[in-house]
C-alpha cells in the first residue's frame, strides 16, 4: 500500500508535505505533487502535514478519488522529485477546497 495525493492538491500545492517524508518520494508537475507508490514506506507523517487535506493511504481514498491511486502511479514516472518546501501557487488559499479541479490538473 501506499499514501495517495487527491485532488484539492491541484492548484495549491502547498508542499508542506515533503519536509516530513524519509524518503523523497514526492514528484512535482506544474500545479500538483504526487507520490511514487513505489518508494513510499506509509510512514503516515505526510498526511497531517498538508494544509489542504489532500493525502489519504490507499485504502481511505475518498469516494469517486479513486482514479487519483493511478494517477500518482503513472505521473511519478515522469516528473521530477521534489525534497524542498517551495512557496505554494498563487491564489492557494482560493483554490484550497474547490471541487472538479482535476479538470484543471496539468501534466
Ligand atoms: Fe513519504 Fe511517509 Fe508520506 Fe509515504 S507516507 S509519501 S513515505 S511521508
Ligand atoms: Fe499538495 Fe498538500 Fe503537499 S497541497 S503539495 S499534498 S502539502
Amino acid at each position: 500500500m501506499a499514501f495517495v495525493v487527491t485532488e484539492n492538491c491541484i492548484k495549491c500545492k502547498f508542499t508542506d508535505c515533503v519536509d516530513v517524508c524519509p524518503v523523497d518520494c514526492f514528484h512535482e508537475g506544474p500545479n500538483f505533487l504526487v507520490i511514487d507508490p513505489d518508494e513510499c514506506i506509509d510512514c503516515t507523517l505526510c498526511a497531517p502535514e498538508c494544509p489542504t487535506n489532500a493525502i489519504f493511504a490507499e485504502d481511505e481514498v475518498p469516494e469517486g478519488q479513486e482514479a487519483f491511486i493511478q494517477l500518482n502511479a503513472d505521473l511519478a514516472k515522469q516528473w521530477p522529485i521534489l525534497t524542498e518546501v517551495k512557496p505554494p501557487l498563487a491564489d492557494a488559499d482560493e483554490w484550497n477546497g474547490k471541487e472538479g479541479k482535476l479538470d484543471l490538473l496539468e501534466k
